[in-house]
Parts: C-alpha cells; structure tokens; sequence
C-alpha cells in the first residue's frame, strides 16, 4: 500500500466516523494538506448529510468550494461538532505537531472551537517522543529575528522559512533540535514569547482521536 492509499483509507474512515454523527445543521471543520484533502474528496461524497464546512486554510476553502460544500466564516458558525485534520506528527498522548504546510495559526483555532478534533494520519507520522519534525512557528515579520533569538535560548534552532507567506501574512520559523518531552509547557512557553502567533504544538488542546493508516488498515487511538 502506498502512503497515499493510507492517506486515502484513513480519510475515508473519519468520514465514517463522523458520517452518524451529521445533521442538516451540521458545520463540519475542515484541516489543511495533503490528507486533509483526501477527506474532503471523501466528505464531498455525503454533502447532502451537512450544512457546511469551516476551512483552516484558503487552499482547504477553494477545495471545499470546487465540490459544492459551503464554506462559512468561523464567526458565522458557533458551534463545531467536529474538526477533521492530519498532522507532521503525533506521539502515544495524542500531542502533535502540525504547520508543515503554514496553516497551523487557523487550524488551531478551528481545532479550538469544535468540540471534538479526529486527526488523520498514515502510520509515518508516529513518534515517541515529538521533536523530529522541525516545528513550525508562526511570527509576525518584524519580529522574526527576535523570536529566532529567543528560540535559541531554549536551545532550538530555527530556520527562516524563505518566500512563505501564511494566509495571515506573516512568516515561519521551522525549529529543529527542540527536545520536547514536555509538550504543554513547550507550547505555553513558545506562545508567550512576543511576537509569535502561534507554534504548531497541539498538546493542550490536542486530538480526541486519531485515525491512522497502516498497511493492515487504519488504526484507531484513543486516550
Ligand atoms: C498544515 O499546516 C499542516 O498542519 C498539516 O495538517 C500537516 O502538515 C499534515 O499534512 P499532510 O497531511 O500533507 O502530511
């Protein structure tokens, strides 16, 4: 099986696990990459089981949109049953790391609001400790080198990442060597340095559930 054809299982699956839980009313969240879109062509197939879907990212909206599926601002949808995403990575706590692809400011603030966040991954996405992944850091631009500087004290090394502009028009910084054996903290701490946005660790608010691919078939892992 190809990690495609994983990726293409498990976003069938979250289909399945969130196909009994639709209603006419239901506003479905919808996650940013490359599994994120293989649920969407999966969750075009039930459109008619939903009311509409919230996108993490501009390129998530405009793939919603080219099925039919309608896309609501977040500030028009109170209430979020569930959040469909994938992630770089994931460790045996459900914690993740996410913004391989830039998106991670809105995805956690969709992965905020719902009340439940089904996480889709093939099985290459699995650690034991978090920390391979480079993690991505959203920062305003002005004050890149500054968080960069900051980064460097808590001994990561970050790396600017050259010509990427996010939705909201700031900058990525990717951090590498960043032991993380305390997501939570790392998370609070990072979120407090002045002029970061966001980083992309998910741990105090991390996955319900995550649905991952394997060669047997998908896994489901739940705390
Ligand atoms: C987007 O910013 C990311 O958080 C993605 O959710 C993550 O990078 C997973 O992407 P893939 O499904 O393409 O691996």
């Amino acid at each position: 099986m190809t990690q495609d054809e994983m990726k293409q299982a498990v976003a069938q699956a979250a289909v399945d696990y969130i196909q009994p839980k639709l209603s006419s009313d239901s506003v479905v969240g919808v996650g940013t990459g490359s599994t994120a879109n293989f649920f969407i062509d999966a969750l075009a197939k039930v459109k008619h089981l939903f009311d509409g879907a919230v996108a993490s990212s501009e390129a998530t909206a405009e793939r919603l949109k080219a099925h039919g599926i309608t896309v609501y601002d977040l500030n028009e949808a109170n209430v979020l049953d569930v959040y469909v995403d994938g992630a770089d990575e994931f460790d045996g706590h459900l914690n993740l790391v996410k913004g391989g692809g830039g998106a991670l400011t809105r995805e956690k603030i969709v992965a905020a609001v719902a009340k439940e966040f089904v996480c889709i991954v093939d099985a290459s996405k699995k650690v034991d400790v978090l920390g391979d992944f480079p993690l991505p850091i959203e920062v305003i631009p002005m004050a890149r080198s500054y968080v960069a500087r900051e980064i460097v004290k808590l001994e990561g090394m970050p790396v600017y990442r050259e010509g990427f502009v996010t939705d909201n028009g700031n900058e990525i910084l990717d951090v590498h060597h960043l032991d993380i054996v305390n997501p939570k903290e790392l998370e609070r701490t990072l979120n407090n340095v002045v002029g970061v946005v966001t980083c992309g660790l998910f741990a105090n608010r991390g996955a319900n559930i995550v649905l991952m691919g394997t060669e047997r078939g998908v896994e489901t892992i739940k705390l």
